[in-house]
This record gives structure tokens, sequence and C-alpha cells, in this order.
């Protein structure tokens, strides 16, 4: 064989991140005339708040602040991540156990490959963000899913505690708790979050933590930090970032917090690997953390999402075959069409192929999301427009109208 193509063999098994095709397909669309409307992305459709971007511009045009900084981040973004989560979870952190990375997805790697060896697990809740098992998978390490349990359109989906205990084993290294979460919305009570930890203290496994969302949950509902946890540093790996609260998806900046002397660890992985996140975005990213004007766009924000997410749940939930729960956090919605797929007889992705071919709305079939228990579901994002939201929930009602009515078979 060809010397360049002796890869590893796992490498051939990714599978990537699956919505990537459709947002190909949204473009291809849009550049032959057609009326797109794109509900799949996941990222505010707003750009980074002004004060965030005059920052960057003066970290660069004034200071030359151009070079490499510290591996872990510079002190002064350290600090404030610190001080942003102790005021708001009262977590008691350390800024030197603050490790800043290339966005979360660089939080989450990082940390995956301090502790995985070969063969170790890790315990996915499924529908799962694609990260954290082809992460693992790319390490050498072993995704064991573990489906959430859907409670029925008035509930939503939630973790399955015991099934979860049951795929504990001798090679399990973390538990993943993305919340709130992505694809599904859903966000884990209180109760079921001390619940979990108690599994994992019993059974000596970690958490690794991602709440990318947490400024983004709904209706007065509770959100329970796990870094607010009383001795979190003898059980998780907490990872946040800034892409989704302040809209700096393309800044690449996220973090992981672990205590001290496994943050100087990680810092050792980074050094060979990436050096050091982006020097002037992390300037900007002290200005988003500490300006108040910015934290009353983030709430603007997550406001209007709220209202978004109602626009799309009327449509949603009148719409036939399809059982709709108003999700409480992050900006998806993810209803349920397993009754459309029996009357028609169609697959999730033949249903959205249809949505998008004729309707030109562009939607994810759950089935991207790994492992397998999205696959009678379909994701829509609401972080976009009152006029986006409210016609694509028309167009998504009038296609799955058209399939039942039609009868349109495979
Ligand atoms: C749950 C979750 N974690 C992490 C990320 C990636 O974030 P970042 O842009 O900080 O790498 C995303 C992005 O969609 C996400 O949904």
């Amino acid at each position: 064989m060809e010397p360049t193509l002796r890869l590893r063999g796992i490498i051939g098994n990714l599978r990537g991140e699956g919505g990537f095709a459709f947002l190909a397909k949204a473009r291809e669309l849009k550049e032959k005339g057609k009326p797109v409307v794109n509900l799949s992305i996941g990222q505010p459709d707003v750009p980074t708040p002004d004060p965030v971007i005059e920052e960057a511009v003066r970290a660069l045009s004034e200071e030359k602040f151009t070079g490499y900084t510290e591996t872990p981040g510079i002190p002064e973004i350290r600090k404030a991540i610190a001080e942003y989560l102790n005021e708001r979870y009262g977590a008691g952190v350390s800024w030197e156990e603050v490790v800043v990375t290339p966005g979360t997805k660089g939080a989450i790697f990082l940390a995956l490959s301090a502790y995985l060896d070969h063969g170790d697990e890790i315990i996915v809740p499924e529908p799962s963000y694609p990260a954290y098992p082809e992460g693992a998978k790319i390490l050498g390490g072993k995704p064991v899913y573990v489906p959430l349990e859907w409670r029925g359109p008035s509930k939503g989906f939630g973790l399955d505690l015991e099934k979860i205990e049951e795929a504990i084993t001798p090679r399990t290294k973390f538990i993943v708790v993305n919340n709130p979460q992505n694809p599904t919305g859903a966000l884990f009570s209180p109760k079921e979050l001390e619940e979990l930890v108690e599994i994992a203290r019993k059974h000596n496994v970690m958490i690794l933590a991602d709440e990318i969302y947490d400024n983004f949950v709904y209706d007065d509902a509770e959100f329970k930090s796990l870094i607010s946890m009383p001795g979190w540093r003898e059980w998780l790996i907490y990872t946040n970032g800034f892409s989704k609260t302040f809209s700096m998806t393309g800044w690449r900046l996220g973090y992981v917090v672990v205590r001290k002397e496994v943050a100087g660890l990680l810092s050792k992985i980074a050094v060979s690997v990436w050096g050091c996140p982006v020097s002037f975005a992390q300037r900007a990213a002290v200005r988003a953390l500490s300006d108040p004007e910015v934290w009353e766009w983030v709430r603007k924000l997550s406001k209007r999402y709220a209202e978004m997410r109602r626009i799309l749940y009327e449509e949603l939930s009148k719409t036939p075959g399809v059982e709709a729960h108003l999700s409480k956090g992050a900006y998806y919605l993810f209803p349920r069409v397993k009754q459309v797929e029996e009357e028609t007889g169609l697959s999730t992705e033949e249903i959205v192929d249809y949505i998008i071919n004729n309707y030109y709305l562009i939607v994810l079939p759950g089935g991207v999301f790994p492992d397998k228990a999205g696959k009678d579901f379909i994701r829509f994002s609401f972080a976009t427009s009152r006029e986006a939201v409210s016609e694509g929930g028309k167009r998504f009602r009038q296609a799955i109208t058209d399939l039942l009515e039609k009868k349109v078979h495979r």
C-alpha cells in the first residue's frame, strides 16, 4: 500500500459531523435561487457584540498583541473566567485551574486526550453532539452509548440513570453530561444531576461536563451547573466556551476547568498541539466577560430566542403526526416524527429529504447525532429570525400534511 494511505484503521470509521452536509445542501439550493429557510444552524444569527470586536481591533492595532501567549491563556482571561464562574455558580475556582483552548471542541479533546488510554470507555448519553464520541474514537477510546429517556411530548428527554449505572465497567473514565443538551434541547433537573454525581462517585468515574448553552435556559427553569456542586474537584472535568453565549463561533475560544495539578498537565499536552489560544481573541474575551453592556446583549439574545422557540413550537405542535416538546434549553426543538414514518413508510432521512427538496426548509434528521436514539426525531434550530422560524414552521407543517394526505410513499 502507498505510504500515504497507511492510515490508522479508526480514521475510516469516523462519522465526522453529519450536520455539515446539510449546510452544503442549503448553499447549493441558494445558489440555484431557491427560497431557502435554514433551521439547521447551531450558531446565533447575529455577529459578536461590538465592544468585543472593538477590543480585538484595539488589541491588534494599538497594542500589536500578535505574538504567542502563555499556553493555558493569558492570566487576565483565566482570572476573568474564574471570577465569572465564582460569581455565577459559587464555584470557588482559582485562575490556575482554568486552561483556555481553541474552542470548546479543543477543551473536550484536550480532556479526552489526557485521560483515555487505548480501550478506555466514555459513557455518552445519546443522541449526542458528535465531538465526544468522535474524539474518544480518534484517541483509541470507546464510546459506550446510553439512550436518553424519551418521556413524551410534555416532559421531553431525561437521563436514564439506571442504564448509565449499568453501562459502567472497570474501563469507564467519563460520563459525558452536556447540559443544556444538543440536539434535544433537554435541561436536566438538579435532582437527576445530583443522583448522577452520586453514581459517578460510587463507581469512581469522572464526569465530563459541557455547559456551553448555560446562558440559553427558558421559562425561568432551574439550571444546575455541575461546577456549583461541592467537592467538584474530585470528579469533574468542566468545559464551556465563548461561541454560543457571545456569538463568537469563529474566534475559537473555550476552556477547561480542572483541579490545579491536572490543569498543569493539560498545558503540557496543549503546548505541543496548538501552543496557545489566539492572542487578540483572548483580549476580546476578557472584555466579553467583564462588560455589563455585553451581558445585557446576551440577556436580550436569550430573551429573543425564548420568543422564537415559542413561535416555532406553536407550528410544530399543530403539525399532524408530530410529537413536539417545548424544550427548556439550548436553542433546539427536537420533535418526534415516528407516527409520520409509520403512516408513510418513510424514514426520518427520507422525510427530511422531502422537506428540503420540496419546501427548501433545511433541518437535520436526528440520526446525524450519534448514535441511534435520535433516529425518529428532527432537529430544528431557533437561533434565527422571527421570519425564518415562522416561515420554517409553516413549511414543515405543510410538508408533513402533504406526506400524510397524499400518502407520498417511497
Ligand atoms: C454541545 C456543544 N459543545 C461544543 C460545541 C462546540 O463549541 P466551540 O465552537 O466552542 O468549539 C458545540 C457547537 O455546536 C455544541 O453544540
